[in-house]
């Protein structure tokens, strides 16, 4: 019951080290910074601080896992980043290392969007691209490999909420569009539990790709009304103003520089309007998955 994870101290990383150590895996956190690995230590994990994570690094953090989460990737170019490195590069130094360890199954995240790249515009940019190539490295890998594609994981420690929020307590909150573009939040903790079951699946699970999506498909326009419905049950007083900007000024900000800190690939993540089918992941985890509801509750309380 060993478990290697990549990007631990991320924010699914930690609630997957956290599930993991409280469902009785040894768990190490490959991480790469002092601090990074403080967390791993305070979810209970034993981290791996490499600076540089080259293949016999890894093959070391790695020994004796039954199972890499490879979670350590970027969602945009920044701070000198580059998909090709990281996205790409990482995950073939992660293939590698499960290789040379002897490390059966690799669960590798993914994006939603793949799947339509090359059929809807805003799946085809090279954040997609980079994922796209990374499955395809893992399928033709060897390694059993299990592909979750998130929609939007939503929990105690997401990014998305508290901006939302802030923006709700200021008065007003506002939107790319019509926001009529569709999303399918799921609960980081159904998120960690479906890749300990993935993990820890006696064979290499079919289908060996999932959607990773919750159990409602909802508007963005529609999901800022549930989070403020989510703050009002949890007590705090919401009144706020939808304020509609262009798509296409977004997308000009979003080249510009960040629009409301998202560049451009991360508006089309937003904007790409890309929904699945949860059905596959209810069978996996052998229960149904959080309503989203319940999801919203819980990151608002944390936010
Ligand atoms: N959260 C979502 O809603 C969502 C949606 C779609 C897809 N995903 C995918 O799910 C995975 C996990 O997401 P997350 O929200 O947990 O991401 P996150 O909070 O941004 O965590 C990313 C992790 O990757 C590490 N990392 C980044 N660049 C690295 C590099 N060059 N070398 C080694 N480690 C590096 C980060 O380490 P540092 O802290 O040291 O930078 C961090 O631990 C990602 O692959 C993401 O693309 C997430």
């Amino acid at each position: 019951m060993q478990l290697a994870v990549t990007g631990a101290n991320g924010f699914v990383g930690r609630h997957v080290v956290t599930r993991a150590v409280r469902s009785g895996w040894t768990v190490t956190g490959v991480v790469r910074s002092e601090a990074a690995a403080g967390i791993v230590s305070a979810a209970g994990g034993r981290p791996a601080e490499l600076t540089a994570p080259d293949v016999d690094a890894l093959s070391r953090a790695f020994e004796g896992a039954r199972a890499v989460v490879h979670l350590a990737q970027i969602g945009a170019e920044r701070d000198g980043q580059t998909y090709d490195e990281v996205n790409v590069g990482l995950t073939e130094r992660v293939l590698a290392a499960c290789r040379r360890s002897g490390v059966p199954r690799l669960v590798f995240f993914s994006g939603l969007g793949v799947a339509h790249y090359g059929m809807k515009r805003r799946c085809t940019n090279p954040y997609f691209l980079s994922k796209l190539t990374a499955e395809t490295g893992l399928f033709r890998s060897g390694i059993e490999g299990v592909v979750f594609r998130p929609s939007y994981v939503v929990g105690p420690g997401d990014a998305f909420l508290p901006a939302v929020l802030g923006a709700m307590a200021a008065g007003e909150v506002e939107r790319p569009g019509d926001g009529s573009y569709r999303m399918q939040p799921i609960a980081v903790a159904d998120a960690a539990a479906l890749v300990l079951a993935a993990a820890a699946h006696p064979g290499h699970p079919f289908p060996t790709v999932f959607d990773l999506v919750g159990p409602e498909p909802l508007s963005y326009a529609r999901l800022v009304e549930r989070v403020a419905q989510a703050a009002r049950v949890g007590g705090t007083p919401v009144a706020y103003e939808v304020r509609e900007i262009a798509l296409a000024e977004a997308e000009r900000q979003a080249r510009a520089g960040g629009y409301q800190g998202m560049l451009p690939d991360e508006l089309d993540c937003l904007l790409c309007d890309e929904v699945g089918d949860p059905s596959p992941l209810v069978t996996l985890l052998g229960r149904p998955l959080t309503p989203l509801a319940e999801a919203l509750a819980s990151a608002v309380r944390a936010a």
